[in-house]
């Protein structure tokens, strides 16, 4: 059976971790690709990754380049390329500059790659997964933006160290845009199956969601030149594995909504289910008046920051 290719956009700190992930996998051949001012370094770190391939056993083959024509005909190509936030920077900050990237970044991919499956993790990123399904004009289901996982993943952690349970017990779902109106439902997280409410007391439970709400700004304090990266990639290669296994996996994933939860035409994280056709469902919660308002105020703010980029 031929083997599966991932192209990785951006050979930084999430594209690179997201490699190493990938090829310790084996979901497909990796090509990362970086801009020509880069030089070596995305050829570099790929084989870097190679060569670790004999002590942790896999055959996966990393290359890296600074061109596109490597990258034909991907099956998914996950764009990371981007500047990063840092200290005191917000997430809408980056809006225009990060704007440019994905656009240049979106013409090449559908060009070389015109039946890949698009995942965005480029901040801020629901507005830049709008500015890649309108740039490579490929249908809905097969452009999608990686943070939803990231923040449950943030809200596992802390539900799990706060009930001392193992991270696998606990499953949360965090809805919404990617930033401060992100919205944690703890109707929907559970340890065991069991809601987490009948555990955890409501002060106790709110503190949680604020700090799952600021999970990226507190990894970007601690580290100052920088922000979080390894749970990103971990992030985006479950979103890969879903796709390339046809697993069929209900993950939150920030998806084109055209009249679901009463949003039309903006991105914004939905539980949808991943399989081989990239997203073959969008998963449509009842929630409450409340949680519904909450998802279409984040929704107003992802759409009024899509509007500010310039050419939109
Ligand atoms: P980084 O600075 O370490 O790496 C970014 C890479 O993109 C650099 O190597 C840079 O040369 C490359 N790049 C810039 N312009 C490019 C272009 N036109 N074509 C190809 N490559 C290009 O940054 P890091 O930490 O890897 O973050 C990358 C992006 O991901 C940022 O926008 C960051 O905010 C975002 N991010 C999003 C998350 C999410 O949950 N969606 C989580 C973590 C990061
Ligand atoms: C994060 O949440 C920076 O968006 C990135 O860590």
């Amino acid at each position: 059976m031929a083997r599966k290719k991932i192209t990785v956009v951006g050979a930084g700190n999430v594209g690179a971790t997201l490699v190493q992930r990938l090829a310790e996998k084996e979901l497909g051949d990796v090509v990362v690709v970086d801009i020509p001012q880069t030089e070596g370094m995305p050829a570099g770190k790929a084989l870097d990754i190679m060569q670790s391939g004999p002590l942790y056993g896999y055959d996966t083959f990393v290359s890296g380049t600074t061109e596109y024509a490597p990258t034909a005909d991907s099956d998914i190509v996950v764009i990371t390329a981007g500047v990063p936030r840092k200290t005191g920077m917000s997430r809408d900050d980056l809006l225009n500059t990060n704007a440019g990237i994905v656009r240049s970044v979106t013409e090449q991919v559908a060009k070389y790659s015109p039946r890949c499956i698009l995942i965005i993790v480029s901040n801020p990123l629901d507005a830049m997964c709008l500015v890649a399904l309108r740039t490579s004009r490929f249908p809905k289901h097969r452009v999608m933006g990686m943070a939803g996982v990231l923040d449950s993943a943030r809200m596992r952690t802390f539900l799990a160290q706060e009930l001392k349970v193992s991270v696998e017990n606990v499953h949360a779902m965090v809805l919404g845009g990617h930033g401060d109106t992100m919205v944690p439902l703890p109707r929907f997280s559970t340890v065991a199956g069991i809601p987490v409410t009948e555990f955890i007391s409501s002060d106790k439970l709110e503190s949680i969601i604020q700090r799952t709400r600021d999970g990226g700004a507190e990894i970007v304090k601690l580290l100052k030149t920088g922000s979080a990266y390894y749970a990103p990639a971990a992030s985006a290669t479950e979103m890969v594995e879903a796709i390339l296994k046809d697993k069929r996996k209900i993950l939150p994933c920030a998806a084109y909504l055209e009249g679901e939860y009463g949003i039309r035409g903006v991105f914004v994280g939905v539980p949808v289910k991943l399989g081989s056709d990239g997203i073959e469902e969008i998963i449509q919660l009842k929630l409450t008046p409340e949680e519904k308002a909450a998802l279409q105020k984040s929704a107003s703010a992802v759409s009024e920051l899509s509007q500010a980029i310039k050419g939109s």
